[in-house]
């Protein structure tokens, strides 16, 4: 359709019609299966208000998906096509590591070519927009949303959440394969106080802007074609009845034109919010912020019409939110085809076929973070160079051994007792010298975790249960432990107090690693967990996130050394949970402490404990070791407002500085280091950051091999809102850190003049 068309459908429909385009609810008022994944409130509709329903969310079934949008189709007045929208988070029946895994990537190719897969394989089920992706920032592990978001770092995350839109729409999403995106939760939803679930967010303008707007604008200006308010209040406005943050900021600032869709059922919780008496003021306050489409509540649909023709609500406000709706279902091509790719003969072809798969096992080991790694015991040793081809005996215990729910929370695979277990994956190797254990209990995937246990077996079943293992332990030459959070213990309402591994997890791993000191613990987890007495306990520490539909065949392949973990981690691990909040891009403030030996008392931090992360932001190690020069500069200044000056400069600064090191893997296998540069700014208008992630690369190089691995440092990436809300740079000092983590101090300094 020609936007002149579009603009002619929007005069003729009536303003019941146009309401009806925004609203959202589930495939449930339609009598059909769907995925809640909210509170599941009363919806009674009349025939003809379901007949003006413009979206639908929670179904991937391509024959439900058509057979509601033909009788959609014939039955809206003008025969407008529904959008049908999906929570497509790790993939959609290929599932890949979470988003907190893919961070540790560092590898936004990759991210790409995830959401690439996930595009197609819900496009073909018939889904025209995915709910991805989730680009709040996160320092707070207690939040159990923290694994649905690339990590703590701003950049980080800007680059892995405009890969990730790039991935899921291409070049235009009218073309097959491709699904529109939809940013979330707008905005500051990463933050609640106290990591507690849908609790009120407190940010200061400055945080706020600097760090925590700026994923959101690398999807925006990725073309990212949706973007979703959040649960939570800021500046004591919650997000969907928040003018400034929707209107202001996000489209007048930010540029944003796409649509905005409440979250769940966040239209009507602004009564529970205290800022709307009623369901009428909620949908007059939520339209009036700008939020194009009411999720599951029907306050727009039951109230709208009336607020308009009472004249308390502009109709061009409803005007302009059906405008952006349409062009939406016209640029998927839905006025054409209404089905787009739906097929259900196509999905069996599409849905976890071979070269998906190849990917999920690809992309899994890039995102596994070895945190520990005493005396080389891993790769475990196969071969013992006896020519028997190997000999140790190898003990394989735990909660996950036998476990489907390698994926995390948002995945929601059609057949989960399909995807393979280890147990699975190791009997397929069929080597006669593995044991098996299960050694504790742990309460099935489907279970809502209150306060219970989290072991499905009685406490005297658990004692014969590490017994069990504890016996083969002892005879076995190593142990692999596979272990973590059960797969409820993260997501959405899924906030804790404890960042520990359960207790019953933790008994099996202090008595077998008793008898045998060469235990190996693999983690499950979709957070950063307090792992101190578990590193005393285990002699290597993999961390494996929950990697998906792959992850059993992709964890082996790292522990038999068939490839490396070479994830480096995107959030910082505390030492207690009393750290948190915690990230590296801190202030140093007016008493620092630089090392642990400096004095603890009338300091920064804590008298009790170390003030920095038990492991840092960008930390993990290989299989193999590198070494790093020292940092090399191309100048020592930089021009800073304007580079045309650069050069004819009297002060010979450089309109852009390459810092570079040279990179030489140091050990005897091949592998992969991800060589991260930070910034500081020594001085600011405001006080600025210890240091910051300004790029990263992934480079492999093969034993003895060395490289030269540049950085270019240009003056937009030392801008910053300055002192009086203006975003530039300042004049000053720099350090430039190039290194392996975010504790490096290989470093060199230069001036922006
Ligand atoms: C979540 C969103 C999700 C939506 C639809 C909400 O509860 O906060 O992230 O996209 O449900 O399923």
């Amino acid at each position: 359709m020609t936007a002149q068309d579009l603009e002619k459908l929007l005069q003729e429909m009536s303003l019941e019609e146009k309401v009806g385009q925004m609203v959202q609810l589930s495939p449930a008022v339609y009598g059909k299966d769907s995925v809640i994944t909210g509170p599941a409130g009363e919806v009674a509709l009349t025939e003809e208000k379901t007949a003006l329903i413009g979206s639908l969310l929670g179904t991937g079934d391509p024959e439900v998906i058509r057979r509601i949008q033909k009788e959609a189709v014939a039955r809206q007045p003008h025969h407008i096509p529904m959008l049908f929208m999906l929570d497509v988070i790790n993939g959609d029946q290929t599932i890949f590591p979470i988003n907190l895994a893919l961070g540790c990537s560092f590898d936004p190719d990759m991210a790409e070519r995830t959401a690439s897969i996930a595009a197609r394989e819900a496009s073909a089920a018939g889904v025209h927009v995915t709910f991805a992706p989730m680009l709040d920032l996160v320092r707070d592990a207690r939040w159990g949303r923290v694994m649905e978001s690339p990590g703590e770092d701003p950049t980080l995350n800007a680059r892995i959440g405009e890969a990730l839109v790039h991935g899921f729409q291409g070049e235009n999403v009218g073309e097959p394969g491709r699904v529109a995106a939809c940013l979330k939760h707008f905005a500051g939803y990463g933050a609640p106080e106290g990591g507690r679930e849908y609790d009120n967010v407190e940010l200061s303008e400055q945080t706020f802007r600097n760090d925590y707007l700026t994923a959101y604008q690398a999807a925006v200006d990725a073309g990212c074609r949706m973007a979703m308010t959040s649960f939570n209040t800021l500046n004591r406005v919650p997000s969907s009845a928040n003018r400034v943050l929707c209107r202001q900021i996000l489209r007048g600032e930010m540029g944003f034109d796409g649509v905005l869709i409440s979250d769940y059922a966040a239209v009507e919780e602004l009564i529970s919010h205290g800022i709307a008496a009623d369901r009428r003021e909620a949908a007059k306050l939520a339209v009036e912020a700008g939020v194009d489409i009411d999720m599951m509540t029907t306050c727009y649909l039951d109230n709208l019409p009336d607020l308009v023709r009472s004249g308390e609500v502009p109709e061009a406000l409803v005007d302009e939110a059906v405008r952006r709706i349409l062009r939406l279902k016209n640029d998927l091509g839905l006025f054409e085809n209404p089905y787009k790719d739906a097929d259900a003969a196509a999905v069996q072809n599409v849905w976890c076929c071979d070269a998906f798969r190849k990917e999920a096992r690809a992309s899994a080991p890039e995102t596994f973070v070895l945190l520990k790694n005493k005396e080389n015991l891993l790769p475990l040793d196969v071969d013992t160079g006896d020519g028997s081809g190997g000999g140790e005996k190898i003990l394989f215990a735990g909660p996950y051994l036998d476990s489907h729910a390698l994926y995390g929370s948002w995945s929601f695979p059609n057949h989960p007792e399909e995807i393979p277990t280890l147990r699975e994956r190791l009997e397929q190797r069929g080597d006669g010298r593995f044991l098996y254990a299960r050694g504790c209990g742990m309460l099935p995937d489907k279970t809502v975790l209150t306060d219970h246990p989290l072991s499905d077996l009685t406490p005297a079943q658990n004692v014969e249960a590490v017994d069990a293992a504890c016996r083969l332990a002892a005879e076995a030459d190593r142990v692999v432990l596979f272990l973590g959070e059960h797969i409820r213990q993260t997501g959405e309402g899924a906030s804790r107090t404890s960042l520990r591994l359960p207790e019953p997890q933790m008994e099996l791993l202090r008595r077998v690693s008793a008898v045998n000191r060469n235990t190996i613990a693999v983690l499950f987890t979709g957070r950063p967990l307090v792992l101190r007495e578990v590193e005393q306990l285990a002699g290597a520490v993999l961390c494996v996130w929950r990697p998906g539909t792959e992850g059993a065949q992709a964890i082996l392949d790292v522990l038999f050394g068939e490839t490396e973990p070479s994830g480096r981690l995107s959030m910082s691990f505390p030492r207690a949970e009393g750290q948190e909040p915690l990230y590296y891009s801190r202030f140093q403030g007016g008493r620092p402490r630089f090392s642990a030996s400096d004095p603890k008392a009338y300091r920064i931090g804590y008298i009790d404990e170390d003030y920095w992360a038990y492991h840092a932001f960008g930390a993990g190690e290989g299989y193999t070791r590198f070494s790093y020069s020292p940092v090399s500069l191309s100048a020592a200044k930089l021009c800073g407002a304007d580079p045309d000056r650069a050069g004819t400069d009297a002060s010979g600064a450089a309109a852009q500085i390459t810092a570079a090191v040279t990179l030489t893997n140091t050990g005897r296998r091949r592998g992969t280091e991800i060589v991260q540069m930070y910034l500081r700014d020594r001085t600011g208008s405001v006080v600025r950051p210890v240091r910051e992630l300004k790029g990263f690369r992934r480079v492999t190089l093969d034993p003895g091999e060395s490289r030269e691995i540049p950085f270019v440092i240009a003056e937009p990436m030392l801008r910053f809102i300055r002192l009086d809300g203006t975003f530039g740079s300042e004049p000053g000092l720099f350090d430039v850190y190039i290194g392996h983590d975010s504790t490096t101090d290989n470093s060199a300094a230069f001036a922006l003049v």
